[in-house]
């Protein structure tokens, strides 16, 4: 699963999106005015640029599914957010497929019900880019954020058959960096403090937020969705939204070793 901590840490996904939205807005532009004036090149141009257009959303929504598989963190409220995002976008494409199939050749004039799909395709495709800049703004989905001492996302899956597990190395994080475990279906943050080590569900309990996405400082972590504070030793909350606890984990030190009781 090395691949999907690289993904946490590049944001394909937004960058690529920038190509279908170029080219499905210019495809309507170029069919409007090609039907507007009576001019076949423009239309001709508008469905070269649609055909492009579909075949780039779909690429972009490679990464995306991987996105929202792997980095969305589940049970939240980004993981709501993402997938009418997905269902959105797809309708925004499938809208432009049709337009695009409906019209039967490139060199074919866009009629009305053409133009009217491919309108309706770009009210869907803006809809879908609003919860897409919210989900990497606001969600930071995708984000390529540091810990303290420009420590770098880490993340490591382990089954989940055993009562204590062998987490990490001493060495491996340094005061008020993080790393993220996957055990079983569990996600739970192993954090280093300037007091020794503590772990964490990775679920903010106000909306969901990945608390490793977030920033450790002072024994507390905070999340930056909306800006909670927790003590990683006892879970509670220091400040709000958030109300109810995180649950915490027991940890020990066994010579250069890191244990984590569940
Ligand atoms: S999800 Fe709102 S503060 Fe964490």
């Amino acid at each position: 699963m090395k691949s999907v901590a690289s993904i946490k840490g590049h944001p394909i996904h937004p960058m690529l999106i920038a190509f279908p939205v170029a080219f499905l807005v210019s495809a309507f532009g170029c069919n409007l005015i090609g039907a507007l004036f009576g001019m076949p090149a423009w239309w001709t141009t508008g469905a070269w640029l649609a055909l492009a257009g579909i075949i780039a959303a779909l690429v972009a929504a490679v990464p995306g599914i991987v996105d929202y598989i792997y980095t969305v963190p589940p049970n939240s409220s980004a993981k709501t957010r993402a997938t009418w995002h997905m269902v959105v976008n797809f309708g925004a494409v499938g809208l432009f497929i049709v337009a695009w199939i409906l019209r039967g050749s490139a060199s074919a004039e866009p009629g009305g019900a053409v133009i009217l799909l491919e309108a309706g395709g770009l009210v869907l495709l803006s809809s879908g880019g609003w919860m897409g800049g919210t989900l990497v703004y606001r969600n930071m989905i995708g984000v390529n954020h540091r810990y303290a001492d420009t420590g770098k996302w880490s993340e490591a899956h382990f089954e989940n058959n055993e009562d204590v597990l062998t987490v990490a190395r001493t060495d491996e994080l340094k005061a008020n960096q993080m790393k993220l475990l996957h055990v079983g279906d569990k996600r739970i943050v192993l954090a280093r403090t300037e007091n020794g080590f503590a772990a964490f569900d990775d679920h903010c309990s106000h909306r969901g937020g990945s608390l490793a996405g977030g920033v450790l400082m002072c024994g507390k972590v905070h999340c930056l969705w909306h800006g909670s504070q927790f003590d990683v030793n006892t879970g509670k909350p220091c400040a709000g939204p958030a109300e109810r606890d995180i649950g915490t984990y027991h940890v020990e030190i066994s010579g250069n070793e890191i244990r984590l009781t569940l």
